[in-house]
């Protein structure tokens, strides 16, 4: 997906090791659609070559103020007025201190500080030795970064180049790439609080077995992304599943349907936002074997009984919060024909707002999909497209139904 078509980036290096990264991050960005200008401080040229970095971004570097290759001179003034966002990766101890205090010697801290303040976003990842990062001076120049305006990445922890373990290396090229697309994202959910669940569950018959459903969780995965591009906090509740977590997601993990009500009503009483994207199971075994059913040989099979899990959704949106309109709840509904009366029967049936159907077989384990939305208005359709995008054309959808605040 083109994530940053259109979009023009200023990515910014100054002097670490983790400028190996920066080249990675930098394919990262094209390959998303955006065109990139690198700018390097000569400290960054001990790292990594200009080199590498032009034949990645297919453009020439820039690293002095006095680069005769611009008619009027002045790289700092076109390059920071062409960009959309600014990204320091690396951002240095020392470059930060020079940028809090609006220090302008070379080119790069030069356009960071000519740039348009209003318009381009200045998004600085730091990377550093532990105690580097740890220090008072630079956790005061990040705080005062941020009260500027900055956006101020955080760091991953770890091992370091230096041998030491500890917080400040630079997040990794996938992590900068999600932050840098956020940013675009129009922050429809900002201040809200989305909990989400995904997945199947998993219903235990003894120690060893149990019955679940090729539910793939990505649908649900898909939202939670999207509700924190959107600004959202998010509690994303899962059934087993081996997807990564989003980044800047609350993951509670969790196995059958009675842990996923548990979970559930753990956050619903913070929530503005309820999307039950789980397919969860719908009976479990009458009780768990505590040692493994043994096979003896006699040909009979075990008698199992079941019973009906409780109904997640149904509950949450009969509660006070959900009726006052308080929480807004949004289901999901897979069928697997007439997809449009089952899809409104169920939405009267759960009490929702907002009924979301797809077709199962057509939606199980891949990564396109295509939604019916169903309300009191009548049904749209969501044409089929990636499921990342139409997890954030329904954030939009869901956005516009909450009550203004
Ligand atoms: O009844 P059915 O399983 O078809 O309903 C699907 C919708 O209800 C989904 O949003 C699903 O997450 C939710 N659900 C639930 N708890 C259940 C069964 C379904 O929250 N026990």
């Amino acid at each position: 997906m083109s994530d940053l078509a259109g979009k023009h980036i200023v990515l910014g290096l100054s002097g670490g090791v983790a400028c190996y990264k920066a080249a990675e991050f930098c394919r990262g960005l094209v390959k998303a659609g955006a065109t990139v200008q690198v700018v390097m401080t000569e400290a960054a040229e001990h790292f990594i070559t200009p080199v590498t970095m032009q034949a990645l971004s297919g453009r020439p570097v820039y690293s002095s103020q006095w680069d005769a290759r611009e008619g009027n001179n002045m790289p700092h003034i076109n390059l920071s007025r062409e960009a959309d966002a600014i990204v320091i990766a690396p951002a240095s101890a020392d470059f930060m201190a020079k940028l809090l205090h609006g220090r302008a010697d070379d080119l790069l801290s030069l356009l960071c500080l000519a740039r348009p303040i209003e318009r381009v976003q200045l998004i600085v990842a730091p990377a550093m030795n532990r105690e580097m990062y740890a220090h008072p001076a630079t956790q005061r120049n990040m705080a005062q970064l941020r009260a500027d305006g900055t956006t101020v990445l955080g760091v991953g922890a770890g091992e370091q180049a230096c041998g030491e373990t500890g917080d400040g290396r630079m997040l990794e090229p996938d992590e900068l790439l999600y932050e840098v697309v956020r940013h675009f994202r129009p922050k429809v959910l900002a201040g809200r609080h989305v909990l989400i669940t995904a997945g199947p569950t998993f219903e235990a018959i003894d120690p060893v077995r149990g019955l679940t459903n090729r539910s793939s969780g990505k649908m649900g995965f898909a939202l939670a992304r999207a509700a924190h591009e959107a600004g959202a906090q998010v509690t994303l509740v899962a059934g087993p599943v081996a997807l990564p977590t989003p980044r800047g997601v609350m993951r509670v993990d969790v196995q059958s349907a009675s842990d996923m009500q548990r979970a559930v009503q753990a956050s619903a009483d913070a929530a503005d936002v309820f999307i039950a994207a789980a397919a969860v199971a719908d009976w479990r075994p009458a009780s768990a074997a505590e040692q493994k059913i043994k096979k003896d040989g006699s040909g009979d099979v075990p008698a199992l009984a079941f019973v009906e899990n409780p109904d997640i959704l149904a509950g949450v949106a009969a509660s006070q919060r959900a009726k006052s309109g308080a929480l807004y709840c949004v289901g999901f509904a897979a069928e697997s024909h007439d997809l449009l009366a089952h899809a409104q029967a169920k939405r009267a049936r759960k009490g929702v707002p907002l009924l979301v159907g797809n077709i199962g077989p057509d939606t199980f384990g891949r990564d396109d999909n295509a939604l019916l939305l169903v309300d009191e208005r009548g049904a749209h359709e969501l044409p089929r497209a990636s499921k990342l995008a139409l997890a954030r054309a329904l954030v939009a959808e869901i956005a516009q139904r909450l009550p203004r605040r």
